[in-house]
């Protein structure tokens, strides 16, 4: 990727720093996210057109702080210090930081003193969010103070002959008004970038590299239905065309019609060699009788190795294997004290697949974001149904019948399930959950239908408001599509007399039911 203007995040530990690097790609620059132990060599040879420091619970003045090369204040290059960064790069050019008397937590209104590139064409006064207890006491020589809140005097600083900043607030997070501008500022007017970063060149030099690394070999991709395994096999497929070799595996555990969709799509429309490995009595017959959550996943997650290895093996010359690893699995993590850990959490899109299958792997999407692999699907023609897929569990619909399973009520939940979905995006409100699923309860309950008592199963709705699933919040459609929903489902289900709403949040609950 070295071709593009390229911005380095040097990472001091925040909790924002991934959020940094993607506001600095909706600029449409390329950005690299690396521990801030990166030497000073490996930054020159990346030749970075701008740097930034991200924030971080450090504080500057102690043992073990998280610390940056300070030769990176020399390069020439402009520097953007966020928070702890700012704090840092004051400390390293000879001026002070202290703990604040004011701790200061949420939003501050912020007042520009001083006109500066870093402001330009942005309003005199706005709002801004802060989360810090030290700041900056003294400025480096050179420094001047650019904006102020009514906490912190110095919460914008600038040296604009060397073209080195300093914010005390967080632009990345959306609680601050003109972060974005502020990013442009510093991009386009500071680094003098003109945002050349985009999704049908990332495709096309995508392809280029796909084919410089498998050669005349082939590729083995597990494909699974969801965004990032479909975006790859898109990708792949127009780099090497039938030397591509997909394996969808069809454990039982799928949503209602998945199997005949992906089918549909990659082999017949895509004409993508696919190979449909009918799995369903294997993994059915493995969980009989289970009930215990873990050991439903982990009889899952080995089976499906099993039959994605017998099936790989088939495959005659087969020495690659591709997978939808995105930049977050990728990116190092850098723990609050003491710097960089140097865990690369590994990330295994299909259900989970070892190292040890003996591949070697092809990951186009490893530098990229979620939403930048469904722009990528958009460049790549992949229907907005699968570029807009929710996330759906490996283990499948074996997590959402909590308790042992059988074939009839995964035939019952994916009928419901059927019925949930087809409803909400019929009320056009598939945007407004990050999930919405069906899940069949483990009781039965009495209920009347004519002039019978009947003695059936229920069906919970859940409904998941969240923009990242690590929390979560429930939804509470209209009443009417309720209503229908309800109505349907135990008016076409067999089996099915009663449907309630799942109203717990995440945390304490999970979004999952196992
Ligand atoms: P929980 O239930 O932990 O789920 O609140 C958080 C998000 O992760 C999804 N999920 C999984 N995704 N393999 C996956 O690829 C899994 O085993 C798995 N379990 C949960 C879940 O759907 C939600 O979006």
């Amino acid at each position: 990727m070295s071709a593009h203007e390229l911005v380095l995040v040097l990472d001091l530990g925040a909790q924002y720093t991934q959020l940094i690097a993607r506001r600095v790609r909706e600029e449409r620059v390329y950005c690299e996210v690396h521990p801030c132990t990166i030497s000073l060599d490996e930054i020159r040879a990346k030749k970075p057109a701008g740097l930034i420091l991200s924030g971080g619970p450090g504080s500057v003045y102690t043992d073990r702080a998280p610390t940056v090369d300070p030769g990176v204040f020399t390069l020439g290059v402009p520097v953007l210090g966020i928070c702890y960064g700012q704090q840092l790069m004051t400390s390293a050019l000879g001026g002070e930081v202290a703990s604040s008397d004011v701790r200061e937590f949420g939003h501050a209104d912020l007042t520009v003193n001083a006109p500066s590139p870093l402001t330009e064409g942005l309003p005199d006064a706005f709002r801004v969010w802060m989360s810090h207890g030290d700041k900056v006491e003294k400025l480096a020589p050179g420094f001047v103070p650019l904006a102020s809140t009514p906490d912190c005097p110095l919460a914008i600083v600038g040296d604009t002959e060397r073209r080195l900043y300093g914010l005390q607030f967080h632009p990345e997070v959306t609680h601050s008004d003109h972060g974005a501008g502020l990013f442009r500022n510093f991009l386009r007017g500071i680094c003098g970038l003109t945002g050349d970063w985009e999704m049908a060149t990332f495709v096309e030099e995508a392809i280029a590299q796909i084919r410089e690394q498998v050669g005349d070999g082939r590729v083995i991709c597990g494909l699974s239905g969801g965004v990032d395994s479909s975006v790859v096999a898109l990708l792949v497929h127009r780099a090497i065309g039938d030397r591509l070799q997909c394996i969808f595996v069809d454990n039982g555990l799928l949503r209602k019609d998945e199997v005949r969709m992906v089918d549909e799509t990659f082999r017949r429309h895509y004409k993508i060699p696919l190979t449909t490995v009918r799995a369903a009595d294997r993994f059915l017959t493995a969980l009989a009788g289970e009930t215990d959550p873990e050991t439903k996943r982990k009889t899952i997650g080995h089976i499906f190795i099993d039959v994605f290895r017998e099936e790989a093996e088939r495959v005659e010359g087969a020495k690659f294997l591709a997978q939808g690893t995105l930049y977050p699995d990728v990116i190092e993590s850098v723990s609050a004290f003491g710097g960089p850990t140097a865990v690369i959490k590994s990330h295994h899109n299909v259900g989970g697949l070892p190292e040890q299958l003996g591949f070697d792997l092809v990951e186009p999407l490893r530098f990229l974001f979620k939403d930048e692999v469904r722009e990528v699907g958009r460049v790549l023609g992949l229907p907005e149904q699968f570029v807009m897929r929710q996330p759906f569990p490996g283990p499948g619909l074996a997590v959402r019948i909590p308790t042992a399973i059988t074939a009839d009520d995964v035939a019952i939940l994916q009928d419901a399930d059927a019925i949930l979905r087809e409803e909400i995006e019929a009320a056009g409100l598939e945007r407004v959950y990050w999930q919405y699923f069906a899940v069949l309860l483990p009781v039965r309950s009495v209920g009347v239908m004519g002039d019978n008592r009947t003695y059936e199963q229920a069906v919970g709705l859940r409904l998941i408001e969240s923009t990242d699933g690590m929390t979560a919040d429930w939804g509470y459609p209209p009443r009417d599509v309720l209503r229908k929903i309800s109505n349907r489902i135990i008016n076409e289900v067999r089996g099915v007399n009663r449907v309630v709403l799942d109203i717990s949040s995440k945390p304490p609950a999970t979004i999952e039911w196992e």
